[in-house]
């Protein structure tokens, strides 16, 4: 975690610096991968989301609670407090998280009605933390097989369709979530996932509800990767229950309550640690840095492209200058070398 984190900070530094030189940049958030969750309803999408940051703040719960995307981006602040901001609502500041959760189901309703509507317009949220990678997360709406009361016709191809445009783009980690107490194969998570990422290189399946499973019945072929095999390995996961939820156990609770259960487990003990969703966020980040690091050719380029056009631009103001503005130009070449120096020696 802390190389991804070294190394993400440095990216940040460099599209701000290319990004105050004024050329056409490069945005930070589309120079590194999202991570969105996929699944059917109640599969435990927000859940998993919410474990993987590490901070309780989704709405969860049974029935549709997730019915617009949110669009969390996480901001890596040094020092200072943790607050969140919406879009919706900039420069309110929220210190207080379950406000946020609060505050993002009174906004899914302004836009869906206090209805069972479900609405392609995501909330954006952005958490700034120094405890935080950047990192862009998508909570989305459970995939549906039949319409309810209250629902369109439609509503089944409309989500499906709305969670595809996210997961579809390449730069997109998918976690799919299938519940371990429903058959894996009709995992409407894992068919999607297999539809946009055939070899399964950005996909991981996440099994939930472990704890919830039929006695004599057993999820170790589907963890052990029989049922199913993707590239990456499954992990499985004992959320809360909506007993754990209504109780307010929290996050810590939770993740020791986790670990005890496979820990404890006849089945599963043997894969303790290769389960939870510890073990998950462990994964993620390693998976985020390897997948980070290959961006490093595009960046030096980039940067690249910046010191040959600065070059130009002092060429043409003639130099030695002493301006300001030449100063400034020379500022940044500097650094442009050093942001160059530093991407090279990560490339091996
Ligand atoms: P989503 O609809 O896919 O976002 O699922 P949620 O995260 O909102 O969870 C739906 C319900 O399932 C909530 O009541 C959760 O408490 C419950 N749930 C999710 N995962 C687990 C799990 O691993 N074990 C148990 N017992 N309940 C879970
Ligand atoms: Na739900
Ligand atoms: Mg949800």
């Amino acid at each position: 975690m802390e190389s991804l984190i070294g190394l993400v900070n440095k990216i940040q530094r460099a599209c701000t610096v290319l990004g105050d030189h004024g050329g056409e940049g490069m945005s930070l958030w589309e120079a590194l991968p999202s991570v969105a969750v996929v699944g059917g309803q109640s599969s435990g999408k927000s859940s998993v989301l919410e474990s993987v940051v590490g901070r309780d703040f989704l709405p969860r719960g049974s029935g549709i609670v997730t019915r617009r995307p949110l669009v969390l981006q996480l901001h890596k602040v040094e020092g200072g407090s943790e607050y969140a901001e919406f879009l919706h609502a900039p420069r309110k500041r929220f210190s207080d998280f379950a406000a946020v959760r609060q505050e993002i189901s009174d906004e899914t309703d302004r836009v869906t009605g206090k209805s069972k509507q479900i609405s392609n317009h995501p909330i954006q949220l952005s958490i700034y933390s120094p405890n935080v990678v950047n990192l862009t997360l998508i909570d989305l709406p459970g995939l549906t097989k039949v319409a309810v009361e209250g629902q369109p016709e439609t509503i089944v191809q409309d989500i499906e369709h709305m969670v595809r445009s996210y997961v579809e783009k390449p730069n997109c980690i998918i976690l799919a979530i299938s519940p371990a107490n429903q058959d894996i194969a009709t995992s409407d998570a894992i068919k999607l996932a297999r539809e946009v990422d055939p070899s399964g290189e950005r996909t991981f399946g996440v099994l939930t509800k472990l704890d919830l499973m039929d006695k004599g019945t057993s999820a170790i072929d589907v963890l052990e990767g029989r049922s199913y095999r993707l590239q990456h390995p499954w992990v499985g996961i004992v959320n809360r229950s909506q007993a754990d939820i209504n109780k307010n156990v929290d996050m810590i609770a939770a993740r020791r309550k986790e670990q005890e259960y496979f820990e404890s487990s006849p089945e599963y003990g043997h894969l303790a640690h290769k389960m939870g969703s510890e073990y998950l966020a462990k994964l993620l980040s390693e998976h985020l840095e390897i997948v980070i690091r290959q961006r490093i050719p595009s960046i030096i380029a980039l940067i690249n492209k910046t010191i040959d056009e600065l070059n130009a631009e002092l060429d043409r103001i003639g130099r030695p200058i002493g301006t300001d503005g030449g100063a400034q130009l020379y500022t940044i070449l500097d650094m442009c070398r050093a942001f160059d120096r530093v991407f090279r020696e990560h490339l091996d």
